[in-house]
């Protein structure tokens, strides 16, 4: 039975939404790439990624930020963790990524 974090997101967190998160991340990938450059996002950051989902763009900022730096990633859906811990061959790029459960009491 889903928890009630995955029960609420809209979309669902099922394969077809995490397929759907995935190819809404290689059509924008290059513009956020860009926003996060821009944002001063760089080797050694230290970085919060919010509503990480199944952590497509989580694993980007790993990479973007390197081994010096961190990002954590904080999602509500049991789901959509799991998947994101699952990655295998980014497994290095994710290295530098921490997946956490929210601790808000209300949807994003
Ligand atoms: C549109 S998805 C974004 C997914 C991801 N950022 C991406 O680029 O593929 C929004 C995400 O926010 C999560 N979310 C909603 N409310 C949240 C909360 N209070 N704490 C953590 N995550 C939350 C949902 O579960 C969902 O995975």
């Amino acid at each position: 039975m889903a928890n009630k974090g995955d029960a609420d997101y809209v979309l669902g967190t099922h394969d077809e939404e995490v397929a759907r998160l995935g190819l809404q991340h290689r059509v924008w990938r290059p513009i956020a790439a860009d926003c996060w450059r821009r944002a001063g996002i760089t080797i050694g950051s230290r970085v919060v990624d919010i509503g990480a989902g199944p952590g497509y763009a989580t694993v980007d900022l790993a990479e973007i930020v390197g081994a010096s730096g961190e990002v954590l990633a904080v999602e509500r859906s049991a789901r959509f963790l799991e998947v994101a811990l699952s990655w295998k061959s980014p497994g290095k790029r994710a290295r530098r990524a921490a997946f956490r459960r929210s601790a808000f009491d209300r949807p994003i």
